[in-house]
């Protein structure tokens, strides 16, 4: 069983704080960034933090010492990431679907745009002519560790399709727009090094189309070991594998195009490798029943504050930390939501838990906050980053005086 490396610290945290509190460890948070980094070091290169994964501001400016910039998907992460100091061209910004409102805001504040549709290409280019872009492409490869977050394939929405290259060039030429990116994330969770390479091989084939490109983005994705069986991903390989293929590549096709006979750049965006272990989820077991042949537990959290487990199934390590030697037995680990799929985790096998336990939900620091909701009017959790043996609440705890004060407030009913 996965345990975290510090309890004493999240049982201090937990004192502090109280449940359900998302607890992050900068330590760890950095260590990631820096192996990442590390692993890509001998390419030209440029590390993207995913902002969707955790937008918490200090959890962010953790991440801004390590990395190169930010990738951003909405008006919202563009506006969090100025307004902590980020300077635009830090920003790549990757929407799907935005209205012209959203795409002027954006472009006024000159960020970098990343289009994966024509007509939205065609509209910028009608509104900014001359300005510099990046495209997203879905060249027909896609991985992820559930169909939801499979974003390359017929059945993704997202991307120019690779027969529509062609048409973005042209469109691209005609208002004047230097295509100086390319970009593919083709899903999110995949766990396979040579299966990322043959995505970026297609986006390195690609590449030679376009003939002012500087970077090519191979996006993010890279899966990381939930459970105690899964291996580390392998980055060494994928870059590696880069250094290789980019030796080979430009040279006769990219030098002919309008790249100076530069070697194009690498960038990545990933969001789940750096920050999704670093995170922890604290809550208290409120009921311990015995339903048929089944033994649930009740926490004082539910899928309103980790929604992966029921919507994609996805499995996070709980332990036990006030019973860390415990008999391991086997639970339906439950929230407070009214709901039957309010399940952490089935059939597992966690050390005894007693009413009153505080557990350890691990490896949620991607993907959990960032997903919560106030679903049942339940209010969110707190949040406390830990870095050495210092502890800081990074998000107060609301209470739900708070949260329905809110509520009539923003649901008073007014006359349009
Ligand atoms: N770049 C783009 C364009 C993306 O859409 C995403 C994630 C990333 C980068 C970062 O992917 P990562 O390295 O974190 O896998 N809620 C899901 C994950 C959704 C990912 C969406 N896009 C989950 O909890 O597994």
């Amino acid at each position: 069983m996965k345990s975290p490396e510090t309890p004493e610290r999240l049982l201090r945290a937990a004192k502090s704080a109280g449940t359900p509190t998302y607890v992050y460890d900068a330590e760890i948070i950095r260590t990631r960034c820096r192996q990442f980094k590390s692993a890509i070091a001998g390419l030209p290169s440029r590390l993207l933090y995913a902002v969707k994964a955790n937008a918490n501001p200090a959890l962010l400016e953790i991440i801004l010492e390590e990395v190169d910039g930010l990738e951003v998907v909405s008006a919202g992460e563009v506006e969090l990431a100025l307004r902590l100091g980020v300077k635009p061209d830090r920003l790549l910004y990757s929407p799907n679907n935005i209205t012209d409102s959203e795409m002027d805001y954006v472009a006024e504040r000159g960020v970098l745009f990343n289009i994966g549709e024509l007509s939205r290409l065609r509209r910028f280019g009608e509104r900014y002519p001359g300005s510099e872009v990046s495209v997203r492409l879905n060249l027909w490869f896609g991985a992820g560790h559930h169909r939801h977050v499979v974003t390359g394939g017929e059945h993704s929405k997202f991307g120019l399709g690779a027969d529509q290259i062609g048409t973005a060039v042209d469109m691209a030429t005609r208002h004047g727009l230097r295509i100086i990116g390319i970009h593919q994330h083709i899903g999110s969770g995949f766990e396979s090094a040579a299966q990322y390479l043959e995505a970026i091989d297609l986006l390195l084939g690609a590449a030679a189309r376009f003939p002012n490109v500087r970077f090519v983005n191979v996006g993010g994705g890279v899966g990381v070991p939930y459970r105690e069986t899964d291996r580390a991903f392998n980055l060494q390989s994928v870059s590696a594998g880069l250094a290789e293929r980019l030796k080979s590549l430009p040279g006769e096709s990219l030098r002919a195009g309008g790249n100076n006979g530069n070697t194009v750049a690498c960038w990545f965006e990933p969001g789940r490798y750096l920050v999704a272990e670093s995170g922890v989820l604290l809550v208290r077991a409120t009921a311990v029943k015995t339903l048929g042949r089944k033994t649930f537990v009740g926490t004082d959290s539910g899928f309103n504050h980790l929604i992966r487990p029921i919507l994609y199934d996805a499995y996070h390590e709980i332990c036990n930390l006030s019973n860390p030697n415990g008999d391991p037995t086997t639970y339906e680990i439950a929230g407070n939501i009214c709901e039957s799929g309010d399940l952490f985790a089935s059939d597992r096998q966690v050390q005894e838990i007693r009413e009153g336990d505080l557990l350890a939900i691990l490896d949620t620091g991607a993907y959990g906050m960032a997903m919560a909701s106030q679903y049942n009017m339940r209010a969110l959790p707190a949040e406390v980053i830990l870095d050495g043996n210092s502890m800081t609440l990074v998000r107060h705890r609301e209470t739900y005086t708070e949260l329905v004060d809110r509520h009539l407030r923003e649901t008073q009913p007014r006359k349009l």
